[in-house]
This record gives structure tokens, C-alpha cells and sequence, in this order.
């Protein structure tokens, strides 16, 4: 089976969050599963992964597939460049005459004094992708695997005239996070014109049209069919049918045992080791002490993420003698909100604000516990690596974090659980949640250390979720 397999994001080339780390993880994994199935992925060709590319020393070669798409007023020339040393999973990146040379992935460009929306350059991607997906070279894809709403208009373009037709190709929609939509004003795209000419809706039109809509985790894929969650699509999602599918983890990338970024590399046989990285992490953030806690936070600075609610507890936290690291970026409002956290409690916290991976890496190895504050949260996957890493998740009740996080009790000296989950989504809860964590870890060493050797061996690989895939997969060439 030839699979193309959309994306907007693709780590380590380019990335603002999870669904660069799965997009990536995921074919990786089914090639590992099973030699059946062929993977293509297919991204724009931004600046960063220009810039990610050649820091890696990696080269692309330009593919014979041609490729020429009307877009907001004009013809565009596309590029496909494979990525030299693809083998079983393709790597191909997509040009579009500078349409995708933006800083940072999202966001419009500028092109001879005339600027194209999200909804120009994505729109593009999914031209794009039906074009490809017409001559994989030389072999015609079997079915479509979309993510998000960037790769959204796909499903629904495949069926109409004028846009190399898939007409009879399945296509397998994965939403990441429903509160982006990609929702553009009508007549955003005249050469597309929307079916009632009504407002361009990429996440809609994709559930719509896909043969099969999935999410990233069973208790997500309840959610998103409520009025909380759903964000105007509920009903749509309920009578369409939503399968939740836990992510996994890239096993190679997230490996204490191999990270060459950390101070030193451990094992769950090995925590001394761990000290090393939180002492390291320490140091370089100027804070002191590691007999205390250290917990810390790598996320994007959005509302999703519930870091103002964490910010809520900061007066009640800084009195538990623990220490915080903070590295995200985003909104401006909670950037200058940990920005003066730190002038306020410069023995407490440490903020680093920017995107950076080796220091995520670092976090993830150094702390005691990572704290996930989020309002919502499709999967989720810093709760994961903090595990891998022997660090005790802080997580609320929500989404992917109750599928994957079990408040740690202890029974007749034996641990049982992975983490702490706040009774609700509110500061409160959550503060409550990490005086549990820190209290477990001042009180009983013990315990905590057979937490740590517990979650990290457990298991976080594709595992389990690739063949059930798998049978979505096969259920569309079935009926
Ligand atoms: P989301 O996709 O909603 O952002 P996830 O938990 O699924 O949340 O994935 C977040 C990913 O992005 C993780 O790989 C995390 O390490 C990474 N990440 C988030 N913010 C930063 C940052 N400021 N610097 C480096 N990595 C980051
Ligand atoms: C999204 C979600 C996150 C999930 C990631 C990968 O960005 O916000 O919860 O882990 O996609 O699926």
C-alpha cells in the first residue's frame, strides 16, 4: 500500500509541536511494523527546514515529477525534493516559488509586494499533494493520510473536476487539535469557490469528505463529540464518527540512554545519572539546590496550555522549596508574565523564553517532574517524555493526559501510577496536584525512585497503536 501522508509540520526540519514529532514518528513506526506499507510524507519547503537541512548535513535531490497549480490570481511552479537518504519512509518536501519561504511555518508571505494568506500557502500543499499523489514517481498513491486542517481541503478537492482527481482514493483524516480550523472568509480562493460560496473551512471540508476521521486519543475523540470540546463541530464529528488512537513515542529521538545532548546519559538502572542532568540543568538556569524538586514546562504559550492558570499558583508554589525551569514562547501577554516571574522569584524560577530542542532535551532529563497545565489536550507528548526520562508527570484531567497519566498511590509499600492529575482543569486542582508530587518526593525517596524505574520502562512505542491503523486501513479497501 502507498501512502501519501500530508502534513504541515515535520520534526527535526520543521516544527512548533507535536504533530511535527508524530508526523515524523509514525511512518517510521509502520515501516518498522510491517514491510506492506509505503510511506511518503510530503511538507512545504520552509525556510526552516532549508536552515534544519543543512545544519544536518543532509541533501535533497529535485524529483521529476512536474507540477504547475492557479492559485489567488497566478500560476505557481512546484518543486518536490526528496530527501537523499530516504529509504522505505520518503521524505519529500514541497516548493511553490517562495509561497512557503516564510520565517516560522505559519503566518503570510510577501511576494513582489503582494502578500498570500495561510490559506494561499496551505491551499497550495493540498494542490500540491493531489498532484504528487498522481505520479509518486511513476506509481499512483493508494490511499491519503491527512493531518489537520492545513492538509484539510485534500478530501474534499480530490472529488472535483479540474484538481487531478483521486476520485476513488481513500483518504484518512488525523486531527491533532481541533481548535485550529483554518477558517477563511468566502471567496478567499476564487479558483477553489466553495461548493454555497460560503466561508473557506479546511477542518469542516476535510471531516466532511475523508473516508475515516481519527484523533490522538480515545479520550479526546469523546470530547471533541461535547459542546465543550467541540468547538461548533461536535455534531458533525458524532454522525461522522471520530476513532481515537493513542500516539506514540519516537523511541529513538526521546532515549536517555543514547541522547547526545544531555549531561549524561542514563537508564532506569542508572538515576545518579539523572542527578547529573538536574544539577547541569541547574547551573545553567542559575538556580540552586538540587536536594529540592525541580519541575518544569516546555510548551507553546497558548491558551490551550493553561500556563496562566500555573501562573496563579506561583505565589503558592514558590513557598513549597521546589524550583521551576520554564522554556516556551507565544503569547506576548504570558511571555512578560513568566518574564516578571522570574525578576519577582529569581531564586525560584528560571524562564527561558524561544524554541529550543537541546534544551527541552534538558529539561526533560534534569527534572523531577514536568507540569502540564492544559485546558484541553488532544494527546499530548511532553507528559510522555518526561516519563521516558524518569520525570513524574503534573498533568489535568483532559484528553490524552488521563489516557496516559494514573495518579501515583501507594498500597503496603508498593507504588502503583505514573503521575499526579488534578481533580479538575483550575489553579486550585493543580496546585494541589504538584503539593502532592512534591510531598511524595520529600517524604518517601523510596517510592518515588520505584516510580521513576516504574514509567520508565513502561512502554511508549507505536506499538499498539500501528495495527490499529492498520485495521482502519484496511477497513476502507474492504468496503
Ligand atoms: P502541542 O503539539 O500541543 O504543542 P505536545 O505535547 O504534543 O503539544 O508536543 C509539544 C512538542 O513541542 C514536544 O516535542 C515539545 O518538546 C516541543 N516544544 C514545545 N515548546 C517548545 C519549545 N519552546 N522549545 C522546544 N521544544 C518545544
Ligand atoms: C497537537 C496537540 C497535542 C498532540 C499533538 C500530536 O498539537 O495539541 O496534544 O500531542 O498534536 O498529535
Amino acid at each position: 500500500l502507498k501512502i501519501l501522508s500530508v502534513t504541515a509540520e515535520l520534526s527535526p526540519y520543521c516544527k512548533t509541536g507535536g504533530l511535527g514529532d508524530v508526523a515524523a514518528a509514525f511512518p517510521d513506526a509502520f515501516a518498522q511494523f510491517s514491510a506492506d506499507f509505503e510511506f511518503t510524507r510530503l511538507v512545504p519547503f520552509y525556510r526552516d527546514a532549508k536552515t534544519n537541512l543543512l545544519r544536518s548535513g543532509r541533501g535533497v535531490h529535485l524529483l521529476p515529477v512536474a507540477g504547475r497549480i492557479e492559485l489567488a490570481g497566478r500560476t505557481w511552479n512546484l518543486g518536490f525534493w526528496q530527501l537523499s537518504d530516504s529509504r522505505n519512509v520518503r521524505t519529500v518536501f514541497v516548493s511553490a516559488e517562495g509561497l512557503f519561504e516564510t520565517d516560522g511555518l505559519y503566518g503570510s508571505v510577501n511576494i513582489d509586494g503582494v502578500k498570500y494568506g495561510e490559506e494561499v500557502r496551505f491551499a497550495a500543499l493540498n494542490l500540491a499533494a493531489l498532484k504528487f499523489g498522481n505520479d509518486l514517481v511513476q506509481q499512483k498513491v493508494d490511499l491519503f493520510h491527512v493531518h489537520d486542517w492545513h492538509a484539510g481541503l485534500l478530501p474534499w478537492l480530490r472529488k472535483r473536476e479540474g484538481f487531478a482527481t483521486h476520485l476513488h482514493t481513500p483518504v484518512v483524516m488525523t486531527i491533532h487539535n481541533l481548535a485550529y480550523q483554518g477558517w477563511f472568509e468566502a471567496g478567499s480562493l476564487p479558483e477553489l469557490a466553495t461548493r454555497d460560496e460560503g466561508p473557506l473551512h479546511f477542518l469542516k471540508l476535510g471531516i466532511e469528505h475523508s473516508d475515516l476521521v481519527t484523533t490522538v486519543s480515545p479520550q479526546y475523540a469523546r470530547e471533541i463529540q461535547t459542546p465543550e470540546f467541540g468547538y461548533g463541530l461536535e455534531d458533525l464529528l458524532t454522525e461522522k464518527g471520530v476513532r481515537g488512537i493513542l500516539n506514540g513515542v519516537e523511541l529513538d529521538a526521546w532515549n536517555p540512554q543514547t541522547d547526545a545532548v544531555i549531561e549524561q546519559k542514563f537508564s532506569a538502572a542508572n538515576l545518579s545519572s539523572k542527578q547529573r542532568c538536574k544539577e547541569a540543568l541547574l547551573h545553567a538556569c542559575g538556580l540552586k539546590d538540587a536536594s529540592k524538586p525541580l519541575l518544569g514546562v516546555v510548551a507553546r504559550f497558548d491558551y490551550q496550555k493553561g500556563l496562566d492558570l500555573l501562573a496563579e499558583t506561583i505565589p503558592s508554589l514558590s513557598e513549597q522549596g521546589c524550583n521551576l525551569v520554564i522554556l516556551g514562547s507565544g503569547s506576548a501577554e504570558l511571555e512578560e508574565t513568566y518574564r516578571e516571574l522570574q525578576v519577582r522569584y529569581p531564586d525560584f524560577i528560571h524562564t527561558r523564553i524561544g524554541f529550543d530542542n537541546v534544551l527541552a532535551h534538558r529539561i526533560f532529563a534534569g527534572c523531577d517532574m514536568i507540569l502540564v497545565p492544559s485546558r484541553f489536550e488532544p494527546c499530548g507528548l511532553t507528559q510522555l517524555y518526561a516519563m521516558r526520562y524518569g520525570g513524574l508527570p503534573v498533568v489535568t484531567p483532559v484528553g490524552g493526559l488521563l489516557d496516559t497519566v494514573a495518579e501515583v498511590s501507594v498500597r503496603d509499600s508498593s507504588p502503583q501510577g505514573s503521575g499526579f492529575v488534578a481533580k479538575s482543569v483550575d489553579a486550585q486542582a493543580f496546585l494541589q496536584a504538584m503539593v502532592r508530587g512534591i510531598h511524595l518526593f520529600r517524604s518517601n525517596p523510596n517510592e518515588w525512585k520505584q516510580v521513576q524505574m516504574q514509567v520508565m520502562q513502561s512502554d511508549f512505542s507505536w506499538e499498539k497503536s500501528i495495527p490499529e491503523y492498520i485495521r482502519c486501513y484496511n477497513a476502507l479497501f474492504e468496503s
